[in-house]
């Protein structure tokens, strides 16, 4: 190969996506009592059309109608996100936003997706997993990437590559009891067809971040 013509480059990654992954300690319990508000809502409930291509999506008020473990999964959701979030404008100690939360709950069977969407409005976005399913293969979350068009419009395969590292296109998490992994809320995603043989239960989180003030105001 010919000698290079200039000095070893430095390589800058830039604009990272924070994705968290992570399980729950002592989840088996949480995932019992998860399980069991869930298929009595399903029972009472028709669920409500989203991204989900069958399946059943429930409303958005499960903080509400779940009891003790939505709560449980809440906090430690608000925990996680708010660990790796930064007011960068924040003067003094008092923090300005508070962090909003709303959660609910899908259960797909088998050939049950979900298409290409992302969150507006909100900060992180999460999933976590109460059942795979029975097959941890299918019915993967698939996180796109955000930078379209990049060069892809004319080579779709030529991808930018240093040290040994090639950027991914799409990356894919497989579901697993236990697990939570929360993302920012303005990368689309999407799911891909479940195919094992009964239902993987899932919930899905998004955290808001609410002005300080404005809740003052709202409770005046
Ligand atoms: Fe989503």
């Amino acid at each position: 190969m010919q000698e290079a013509a200039f000095e070893r480059p430095g390589v800058r990654a830039i604009f990272p996506t924070h994705i968290l992954e992570t399980r729950i300690k002592d989840f088996a319990a949480l995932n019992d009592g998860l399980r069991t508000a869930i298929a009595a809502h399903m029972g009472a409930d028709p669920g409500i059309a989203r991204s989900n291509i069958g399946g059943w999506h429930s409303d958005t008020e499960m903080l509400q109608w779940a009891g003790a473990p939505a709560r449980r999964l809440a906090l430690a959701t608000l925990q996680l996100c708010g660990a790796y979030t930064h007011d960068k404008g924040l003067r003094g100690e008092t923090p300005r936003f508070e962090m909003g939360l709303e959660m609910w709950a899908n259960v797909s069977p088998p050939g049950a997706s979900n298409q290409v969407h992302a969150h507006p409005g909100c900060v992180w976005s999460a999933v976590y997993y109460v059942d795979d399913g029975g097959d941890a293969d299918s019915g993967k979350l698939v996180l796109h990437d955000p930078r379209f068009p990049m060069n892809r419009m004319a080579a779709p395969d030529l991808v930018f590559a240093a040290d040994g590292a090639m950027e991914e296109m799409r990356v894919e998490v497989a579901p697993e009891p236990g697990k939570l992994i929360a993302f920012p809320s303005w990368l689309m995603h999407s799911v891909k067809p479940h195919r094992g043989a009964r239902d993987r239960i899932s919930i899905a989180l998004n955290v808001m971040a609410i002005p300080v003030r404005k809740q003052q105001q709202a409770a005046r």
